[in-house]
């Protein structure tokens, strides 16, 4: 789904779908007691809007990494990316992933989702690979 039309349609409209989700994801942000040095996921980024906000936020020491299932949406957040490059006091980095198996990527210190998955089984898993990678959870 999010590979095919659900991807596609979203990198088409990303610009009015960050306007009806950014507030959410901004409220998720402003529980993070930013520090230097931090690392953090970004689980579902999606086009990247919140990964790329956070790491304007953070330090140079800090890194923030978003993954996502969707290819189409990836491209379209390493393009944002590119074009926000000077705004990014952060590393950024995107990984193709699905949350709900292993995912391999060094433990950070908290992980932020802003409308994940729908569907609870998916969401379930998703949430025990959080668990056992963060210790903290937003
Ligand atoms: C509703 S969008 C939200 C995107 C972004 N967090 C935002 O606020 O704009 C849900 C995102 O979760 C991703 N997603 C769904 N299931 C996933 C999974 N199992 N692993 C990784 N990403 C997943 C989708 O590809 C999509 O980018």
């Amino acid at each position: 789904m999010w590979n095919g039309r659900a991807g596609e349609s979203w990198v088409r409209h990303n610009s009015l779908l960050e306007q009806l989700l950014a507030e959410p994801g901004r409220e998720c942000m402003n529980l993070l007691p930013l520090t230097p040095a931090m690392q953090i996921l970004d689980v579902g980024c999606g086009c990247g809007n919140q990964t790329l906000e956070l790491a304007a936020r953070l330090d140079a020491s800090s890194t923030v990494i978003g993954v996502d299932i969707s290819e189409p949406m990836l491209g379209l957040a390493r393009e944002l990316k590119a074009a926000n490059d000077n705004a990014l006091s952060a590393e950024v980095q995107f990984a193709l992933g699905d949350a709900s198996e292993p995912l391999n990527i060094s433990s950070p210190l908290y992980s932020i989702s802003n409308f994940l998955a729908e569907n609870t089984k998916t969401n379930t898993f998703i949430i025990r690979e959080i668990i056992l990678n963060t210790r903290i959870y937003i």
